[in-house]
């Protein structure tokens, strides 16, 4: 799990946001994010469960739609391969691009998505994707925390092997 990682969580505001969650984190397509590598030494499965717990955060706060916001989250990576051998193995070079629209299908096949729930999945890598704008607040709230998560999740990598070379 994250607490303790980066951010100060509060034990009743994290059980608060894991009830929220607690069916799509525990469905067993949801954990096979657990075996593929995303920034670093980050699985899938940990950055989907950072960026659903800032959305949940910080839409909250802004009396946003936490709940859908933080389920999106949990969904918006489900792309279900290591996207740093993808194109390797498959010779399709467009991972960037298209990993949202594939994630949006595979969390539909088992969820029933509500309007913020899609627009938070299938638009998150706005700007790369130009045209796939977010339509609503949170759906730009995910272009912030997916960005700001796979940053922090890179430099943390970096720092590992920082040390290791010493
Ligand atoms: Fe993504
Ligand atoms: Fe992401």
């Amino acid at each position: 799990m994250i607490q303790g990682e980066w951010i100060k969580m509060d034990q009743k505001e994290f059980r608060e946001f894991y009830r929220t969650i607690q069916d799509v984190a525990e469905h067993p397509v949801v954990l096979r994010m657990k075996k593929y590598p995303h920034h670093g030494d980050t699985s899938c499965y940990k950055h989907c469960m950072r960026v659903a717990y800032f959305n949940y955060i910080i839409c909250k706060k802004l009396h946003l739609d936490a709940k859908s916001a933080a389920r999106a989250g949990m969904l918006h990576d489900l792309f279900l391969y290591d996207w740093h051998t993808h194109a390797r193995e498959t010779g399709e070079r467009l991972h960037g691009f298209t990993h949202a629209e594939k994630a949006y299908k595979n969390a539909g096949k088992i969820f029933r998505l509500n309007r913020v729930e899609r627009d938070v999945i299938r638009n998150h890598m706005w700007p790369v994707t130009l045209r796939s704008v977010p339509r609503t607040r949170e759906g730009w709230m995910i272009v912030l925390t997916d960005k700001y998560s796979g940053l922090l999740e890179t430099l943390d990598r970096r720092k590992k092997n920082k040390k290791n070379c010493i």
